[in-house]
Order: structure tokens, then C-alpha cells, then sequence
């Protein structure tokens, strides 16, 4: 079905209540609801906003539209946690209500000020004849969780020398001052990150773009990122239209990271970019800091511009599983929070060796579960594992040693997504160890490879049967130690407005 722009624009205040059963009853008919991950009630959820400890508590906001699978009027929906595992659904925190939102209340992040929590975000404009205009929004969250809007917007409109594509602001607090990055096209269409400073986060003054080694990278930056991990500056951002040299998806999320930003210049030295993760599904994620001073990452386990197999069922997308970053040997590591080994369930073990051939663990079968997998005394010129694995289907991931590669093959996973981009993914692995920590949800893998050096994230479409998990080697043998751990978490409860 192809929305037009007037059905995209309704807002879900004005919504019939009867539409919006019917689409919750569609959604409730989905096979590939989640278990474990935060996914939208109905609609289409995008990137994480606005995450921040807060109150003892965990806030994390996301990109909504209530009313259909497609990107239309956006919210924020709201939902917290307690330990980063166990979800909340909190409703709607900020409608597209005012004239300078009028068009969505696009993405944002949150910091704590004087015992609230503001929220900076763009408010998303368009004229009569469809023009875009942005402004950079604040709202103000209590400590009982009212929330309400500035008057006005901090930033209006946008400098000389940038088109209309400004937004997404990522505020920090570094001395006494407030800076807040937004991502932004110059007027010659390339992208960049501007960097803004505040004393009191309503009156913001611009510093200057950031000077990094990539001007011309892209013709927009969105979702950009700064912090210091380790004693190293760290901006993340989703440089869009790069080509990146190898079969990738349309558009691509990474880092650089260098030497910390200078904020009275805005330069920042840098090594090359490079990719955040190495999957299908991963864009415009956000970070913040725990209370115990771990840098967490959470990114929307989707892309702009693909169709997705829950569109059928009025729905589409979730967000990844927290990750806590490290930096080592100048790359960020990601792991999955230590808070997820709090639902691991009903354990299976198996261990042993595997020659020129395969091996059913029966005992591990499942579509909701942990599993971690050593390999050692590789001789095989293959080896890997199949998970998902039903009479078609499989989804594999398989080491080739002589190349030192490893593959994520969503080819047989179930219903195609984005195909014309390709079904394969890689990483460089070291052939002589290989571990992998694997996350599986009903219709998502998220797989740690070497406690954290990379990452593939992935949407998969399975038939509800194909549960089976199945280990292979070629031309020799090779080792290994398997753990499991069913994952049972009570899903999240229906609470849309
Ligand atoms: C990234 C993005 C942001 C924008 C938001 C709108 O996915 O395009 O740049 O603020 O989504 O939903």
C-alpha cells in the first residue's frame, strides 16, 4: 500500500479510536513481534532519542509514528527501565504540537539540569509549498515526568552556508559549559557536524563546524555523537550517500576517533571512519553514561528507505540490545550490558569436536535465547554455525579460514529484506579463535564476535518453526564449547497514547 502524504500527516490525536484497534489487532497477528527488544506498539519506531539516566531510572525515547509502518508525523514515545533489560512502555513524551514542531519532533538527546532532565530536540517544519524549515527545541522533563515544551525554539532556522537538512542535536556537559553537536549539509551538499556552546541550555551560541579530515564525506550527517572514552574523542554520526568500497547497506553509521575535540575551535584530529557494526539493520545511534561511568550505546535496528516484512502487519522496526563501548588499540568494542545476564533462563552446555561435517544441538533449539560459541584448534577450512534452521531455512554464520573472514548469510533466513543489496556480510577474524556471543529474538540476530571487536546486527524473518541450531566444519576439524541460555522476558504492555 502507498501512503499519501495526507494519510503520513495525520496526527494520532485526531485518529478514529476504532483505527487504531484494528491496527493494533493487525499487529497482534504479526509473527515476528519480539521478545526481549523495544519495538512500537503499532507503527514505525526509528532512532533512539533522548537517552539518559534520570531519577533512578533509565529514559530512553524513540522515534514514533503511530499510525502505519512509513515514516509520517513523528513522536517521541517514551519507555524506561530500571537496569537496561527490563522495559517500560511510558506513552507519548512529545507530540508535533506547536508551530515550530509542526511537521515532527525529530530526534533529540537529554541531559540532566538543575533536578530535570531537558530534552533538546528539531522540531520539523514545512511551509505551505513543502519547503523545510528546522528549529532546535527544548522541553523540560520533571522529576514526576510531566514534561513541557520551551515557548520557543532555541535555534531558529538555520546559518548561512547550510541547507535545510540541520538536525539532531546530541547535547554534553564538559566544564561549565553545554555543547550540543547537530548534524548538518553545507550549501555545497556535503556533510558536517556543527558544534553549539550554552551556559544555561536556552541561550546557544554557535562555535563552528567541526573540523575533521572529512570534508567532503557524504551529503549529510545525521544522528552525530561526541564523547570521550579512554582519553580519546569519539564522534559517531551517519554519513549518508559515502560509498564505502564494499557491498554495504543504503546508508551507513560509524565513528571516527582521534584525539578529544578542541571546543573552542571545534577541531578534531582523527583516524579513519570506520563502520560501528557490521550487519544489515543498524543506523543513528545515541549514547549515554551510566551512573558507574559505562559509555552505552543504543541504535535503531532499521534503515531509512527499506521495506520491511512487519509492514504487513502495520509495523515495523525495534531498537538493538544496549551495548557498552570500550575503546582498545584506538577501535571501539561494543558488548552487550552486563544487566542482560539477569534473564538468562534454563541453561544447555555441549562441547566437543566436529570433523568434515555437522552436528544437530538439539538441546539448544529456540527463537529467544543467548548463546555463546568458542572455536579453537581450527584445522577446518570452514566451520561456522546455522541457526534458525527449519526445512528451507537457515541463517548461517561460517568462518572461511584460508581468507580469515566471517560471514553472516541471511540468504535462506526466512522472508527477503533489501536484497538488492546483497544478503552477505563480513568481518576479518582472526582463523586461529573465533567467539561469538549471540543474541536471537524472534525476528532479530545480534551476534558479538571476540567479545566485542565486532558486531553484526540483523533483522531476520523466520517461519515460527524454524528454531533449529546446527554446527559445521569443512576439510578438517575444529573444537568447541557452547553455552546457552533460554531468554524469557514478559513483553511490553500495550499502552499507545
Ligand atoms: C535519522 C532521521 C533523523 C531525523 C529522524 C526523523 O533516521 O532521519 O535525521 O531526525 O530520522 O524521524
Amino acid at each position: 500500500m502507498e501512503w499519501v502524504k495526507e494519510e503520513r500527516y495525520r496526527r494520532l490525536e485526531d485518529t478514529d479510536p476504532d483505527e487504531l484497534s484494528w491496527l493494533a489487532a493487525k499487529v497482534a497477528r504479526s509473527p515476528w513481534r519480539q521478545g526481549y527488544h523495544i519495538q512500537p506498539e503499532t507503527g514505525l519506531l526509528n532512532d533512539p532519542n533522548g537517552f539518559a539516566f534520570f531519577q533512578g531510572e533509565y529514559h530512553l525515547f524513540y522515534q514514533w509514528f503511530p499510525l502505519g509502518p512509513v515514516h509520517g508525523l513523528k513522536y517521541w514515545y517514551h519507555t524506561s527501565s530500571p537496569d537496561l533489560v527490563r522495559w517500560t512502555n511510558r506513552g507519548v513524551a512529545l507530540k508535533p504540537d506547536q508551530d515550530f514542531d509542526s511537521h515532527g519532533v525529530y530526534s533529540g538527546s537529554a541531559i540532566e539540569f538543575n533536578g530535570c532532565l531537558y530534552l533538546m530536540y528539531t522540531g520539523n517544519t514545512r511551509d505551505k509549498s513543502w519547503e523545510r524549515l528546522p528549529y532546535q527545541c527544548m522541553a523540560q522533563m520533571e522529576k514526576d515526568g510531566q514534561i513541557h515544551k520551551f515557548h520557543s525554539p532555541v535555534i531558529s532556522g538555520t546559518p548561512s552556508g547550510y541547507t535545510e537538512h540541520y538536525r539532531d542535536p546530541k547535547v554534553w556537559q564538559q566544564g561549565e559549559c553545554f555543547y550540543a553537536v547537530i548534524g548538518a549539509q553545507r550549501s555545497n551538499l556535503t556533510g558536517c557536524a556543527v558544534l553549539y556552546r550554552s551556559n544555561d541550555l536556552y541561550k546557544w551560541e554557535k562555535v563552528d563546524e567541526l573540523n575533521t579530515g572529512l570534508p567532503d564525506f557524504g551529503y549529510m550527517w545525521e544522528c552525530p555523537d561526541y564523547f570521550e572514552l579512554n582519553g580519546q574523542g569519539v564522534l559517531c554520526f551517519c554519513p549518508q550517500g559515502v560509498d564505502l568500497k564494499e557491498p554495504g547497506n543504503i546508508y551507513s553509521s560509524g565513528y571516527i576517533i582521534g584525539t578529544p575535540l578542541d571546543v573552542e575551535t571545534g577541531d578534531l584530529q582523527h583516524e579513519d571512519f570506520r563502520l560501528l557494526d557490521r550487519g544489515f539493520d543498524f543506523y543513528a545511534p545515541q549514547t549515554t553514561l551510566t551512573p558507574d561511568g559505562r559509555r552505552i550505546l543504543v541504535g535503531w535496528m532499521g534503515l531509512p528507505e527499506t521495506k520491511y516484512p512487519t509492514d504487513d502487519y502495520g509495523w515495523a522496526h525495534c531498537l538493538t540490545l544496549p551495548r557498552e563501548l570500550r575503546v582498545e588499540g584506538g577501535s571501539l568494542y561494543q558488548v552487550p550490558v552486563r544487566e542482560l545476564q539477569t534473564i538468562r533462563g534454563q541453561r544447555s552446555l555441549a562441547d566437543g569436536m566436529i570433523s568434515s561435517g555437522s552436528l544437530n544441538l538439539t538441546d539448544f533449539a529456540g527463537s529467544r535465547y543467548e548463546l555463546i560459541i568458542e572455536f579453537n584448534n581450527i584445522d577446518a577450512t570452514g566451520f561456522g554455525i546455522a541457526l534458525r534452521t527449519g526445512e528451507k531455512e537457515r541463517t548461517v554464520l561460517l568462518c572461511n579460514t584460508k581468507e580469515s573472514k566471517l560471514m553472516l548469510d541471511r540468504t535462506l533466513s526466512g522472508r527477503p529484506i533489501a536484497e538488492e543489496f546483497g544478503t552477505i556480510r563480513t568481518c576479518n577474524v582472526n582463523p586461529s579463535t573465533v567467539k561469538l556471543q549471540i543474541f536471537m529474538d524472534t525476528s532479530s540476530i545480534e551476534v558479538f564476535v571476540d567479545d566485542g571487536r565486532e558486531v553484526f546486527t540483523a533483522r531476520i524473518f523466520p517461519h515460527e518453526e524454524s528454531k533449529g541450531v546446527c554446527l559445521f566444519a569443512k576439510g578438517g576439524n575444529v573444537l568447541y564449547r557452547a553455552k546457552k541460555w533460554n531468554i524469557e522476558v514478559e513483553g511490553s504492555k500495550l499502552n499507545v497514547i
